[in-house]
């Protein structure tokens, strides 16, 4: 039988590159007037397994638009905002909350930005020590050497999804947001029963359960249905008093029910049981979008790059890309921002704009047009590695596949038109193979002629630059996060040269506690002490725990372990703490405000040009 069965196994078919782990489809909860297309599994995933495709995460540094922006385009570009923060994430923890003096959002496209928010249920969740942690990507950039891609690409990598809970596949993914999203969501989501009502409904349920199982003997005939009505009637819905009604509502209203349910997985599971779809049907219905890999890539400067993780035959589709709409190119500057306060004392913030500090990295990312100021920037996985080159091996087009429930006839509309608020436009783009690909080749597009032409200027400018620099570039963080992966960080930096990089600062993951009775509850400074406790383990590496640290001295040696007395202020409070006990493990350097890489003067900044015969003349708004 073992044999047979063994035998059996090495005739199967070598399918393992082409099985495909994520496919976008018709969302479980499309609607006519709410045409979207969701992300699902293709593949069994088991809690806590990390997702595919570890994504790169884009910082969209002081951003906020708020009360700044000449009359005329304020509403214009706060929808637009609103509309972007529905697909980004805040970005504390990716540890990016240091890139500028304010509000530094993230916008990570993939898995994170494709799949949907449901107000009640997820069964993704970020993972955060992948970003966090992250570490040198060979090849990428070259320490201390200058090289005109600086800038040009994000250093935030590695930004990895896991499942929350077991995920069957061909089910539809849920990212989980964060309750914040919850509260003002009610017009794009589908649902205004909140997540904590669902966690609600799923506890009394199981509650329920239980309490039918018991007592099953001793309740007879149609006497468990008025148990049932009685537990409903009067202990949900009037004790639970102004969400009482919702919460019956997710409940299942006959003992027969009541089983199903809990056999489904619990109440949002029965409700929704078409949630997992047949792989047969993620098939004819849906796209894959796990054909591509990252890596360093073969362009010298170009950052990383998309490699295919499959052979392609010329005109297949490799990736199917929707893409968001950024409908003003001036969005994405940015300035100085200075501080106000109004009659009524309260402080504001205006941007300087005399004082430009250069534009959004997101530029060289979104897809554009010389006519045009509209730009777009792709969201499915690994897409937005794909590099340049002059003799591509694929190219874009539009998206004919309506089954995903994309709507084309937006190409029509003039895109000053679209009510952001109202419209998630669904603008698709194909990447297609251009010849035979072979698994593993980089994929490569053709930026266009005003791309091409940006870029040779800017390398002009940088051998200028080469002539006075030398080909040295400053250190950063990364490279002294290698230098000191395992040897103690300096303590006593007053006195001596400072052995960090100018640019960088020291943060500490601190999860603390106080100090154990009968030790000093505070330093000669009269500043409170607190024992670190925590995180323990790579997977409770979190960006909340994240606080800037300034390190005071060490303890140990190499064999028991560095560790050190730390100086910081916790969130919200203005105060100097010490806390002593941080090991080394729980401490990173990372870059000061506007002094990465990517607020470089001068770092390279253009879209990708939409080739003119697939770009719409109703979106021409820049035509002379
Ligand atoms: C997943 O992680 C959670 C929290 O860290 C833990 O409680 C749970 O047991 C883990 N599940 C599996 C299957 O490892
Ligand atoms: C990315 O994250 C995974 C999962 O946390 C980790 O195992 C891996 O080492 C990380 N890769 C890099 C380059 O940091
Ligand atoms: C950031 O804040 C610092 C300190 O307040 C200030 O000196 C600097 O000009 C600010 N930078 C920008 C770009 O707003």
């Amino acid at each position: 039988m073992l044999l047979s069965r063994a035998a059996g196994l090495l005739l199967l078919p070598v399918a393992v590159a082409e099985t495909c782990r994520l496919y976008i489809a018709k969302s479980h909860f499309y609607r006519d007037d709410n045409p979207k297309f969701g992300l699902f599994a293709g593949v069994d995933f088991q809690q806590n397994e990390t997702l595919p495709n570890p994504e790169i995460g884009i910082p969209l540094v002081d951003i906020a638009v708020g009360n700044y922006v000449d009359q005329d385009k304020f509403e214009l570009y706060n929808a637009i905002i609103q509309f972007l923060e529905g697909k980004v994430w805040m970005s504390s923890f990716a540890g990016m909350q240091w890139e500028g003096n304010h509000t530094t959002t993230l916008f990570s496209p993939g898995v994170a930005t494709i799949a949907n928010h449901h107000s009640g249920y997820y069964n993704i969740d970020w993972f955060q020590p992948g970003v966090l942690l992250r570490e040198r990507q060979d090849g990428v950039v070259e320490e201390g050497k200058a090289s005109p891609g600086r800038g040009a690409f994000t250093n935030y990598y590695n930004l990895t999804m896991r499942a929350a809970q077991n995920i069957p596949a061909g089910m539809e993914l849920f990212a989980n947001l964060g309750d914040v999203f919850d509260d003002d969501r009610e017009d794009l989501y589908q649902d205004r029963i909140t997540r904590l009502d669902y966690n609600e409904a799923e506890d009394i349920l199981a509650k329920i359960a239980t309490f039918m199982n018991k007592y099953e003997k001793e309740m007879k005939g149609s006497f468990q249905q008025d148990v049932l009505d009685f537990i409903l009637d009067t202990m949900v819905e009037e004790v639970g008093g102004k969400r009482g009604k919702v919460l019956r509502s997710l409940l299942p209203q006959t003992p027969a029910k009541v089983r199903k349910a809990i056999e489904a997985g619990g109440a949002f599971m029965y409700r929704n049981q078409d949630l997992v779809k047949s792989i047969e049907w993620l098939e004819t219905h849906g796209l894959c979008v796990d054909y591509l890999r990252s890596g360093t890539s073969t362009i010298p400067h170009a950052g990383r790059g998309a490699f295919a993780s499959r052979s392609f035959k010329e005109g297949d589709v490799i990736a199917p890309m929707p893409m968001i709409p950024i409908l003003a190119e001036d969005i994405l500057d940015m300035f100085m921002i200075t501080e106000y306060t109004n009659e009524d004392g309260q402080v504001g913030l205006t941007y300087d704009r005399e004082r430009p500090i250069g534009q959004q990295l997101l530029l060289n990312y979104a897809f554009g047009h010389a006519e045009s100021s509209l730009l777009m920037v792709p969201t499915s996985p690994m897409v937005n590695l794909i590099n340049h080159a002059p003799y591509p091996n694929a190219r874009i087009l539009w998206s004919s596949h309506d089954h995903v429930g994309f709507d084309h006839g937006i190409h029509d509309i003039d895109f000053r038109e679209w009510n952001m608020a109202e419209v998630d436009p669904q603008l698709v783009f194909l990447l297609i193979a251009d010849r035979d690909i072979q698994e593993g080749e980089e994929i490569f597009i053709d930026y266009g002629p005003s791309w091409e032409n940006a870029w040779q200027e800017h390398l002009i400018r940088f051998d200028e630059y080469l002539d006075i620099s030398g080909d040295v570039w400053p250190r950063r963080s990364e490279d002294a996060r290698v230098e000191f992966k395992n040897k103690p960080y300096p303590t006593d930096i007053k006195r001596k040269q400072i052995p960090y990089p100018p640019s960088s600062f020291t943060a500490c993951f601190l999860e603390t506690d106080t100090v154990a009775d009968g030790e000093p509850k505070d330093n000669a400074e009269g500043q409170e002490i607190f024992q670190w406790i925590g995180p323990n383990s790579y997977e409770d590496f979190e960006g909340q725990s994240l606080m800037v640290c300034d390190l005071q001295s060490t303890q140990g040696d190499e064999t028991s372990g560095y560790t050190y007395t730390v100086l910081t202020r916790f969130k919200g409070s203005p105060d100097i703490v010490e806390v002593k006990g941080v090991p080394h493990s729980a401490i990173i350097l990372l870059e000061k405000p506007y002094m990465s890489d990517m607020h470089t003067f001068g770092a390279f900044r253009h879209w990708i040009e939409i080739p003119d015969e697939m770009f719409p003349q109703a979106w021409r708004d820049l035509r002379p």
